[in-house]
């Protein structure tokens, strides 16, 4: 079974020229790629997008670094894609958390410009892709 998931790198990684590392990996787990852009994030679309963390105390910071540079928005497929791009990624953390080997734990040395997103559930990335690409059909 195929599913869906939405990933973002973010402004960090498009300003040191990650984005095709990052797309190298996911392309060579066999995730496949159903849609890519690259776009400046309107303040509406950051806002809900991280709509599940705003009464968190980074709130502020996380919407201002996601606005702060253009990202690459993308949504890859293949089997427990969901899974399979957090696990590419590496935990939030990228110093204590994340394994080396991972994409944070490789190249990313702070917990805010850890240079990706990914959906962190199926729920999250229906809603996550409707949101960033309204036009992409489900099927
Ligand atoms: S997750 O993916 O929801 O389980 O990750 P979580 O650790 O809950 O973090 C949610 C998002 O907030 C970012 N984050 C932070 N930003 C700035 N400062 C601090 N301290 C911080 N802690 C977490 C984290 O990178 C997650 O962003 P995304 O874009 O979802 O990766």
């Amino acid at each position: 079974m195929s599913e869906r998931t939405f990933i973002l790198v973010k402004p960090d990684g498009v300003a040191r020229g990650l984005v095709g590392a990052v797309l190298d990996r996911a392309e060579r787990k066999g995730l496949s790629l159903k849609a890519l852009e690259l776009l400046s994030v309107p303040e509406e679309v950051a806002a809900e997008h991280y709509a599940e963390h705003r009464d968190r105390p980074f709130y502020g910071e996380l919407l201002g670094f996601i606005t702060s540079g253009p990202v690459v928005a993308a949504v890859l497929e293949g089997p427990r894609a969901v899974t399979a791009f957090r696990q590419l990624a590496g935990a939030t953390d990228p110093v204590e958390k994340a394994a080396s080997g991972t994409i944070r734990g490789d190249f990313a040395l702070e917990t805010q410009a850890n240079l990706v997103h990914g959906s962190d559930s199926a729920e999250s990335a229906q809603r996550e892709i409707a949101l960033w690409f309204p036009d992409l059909s489900t099927t």
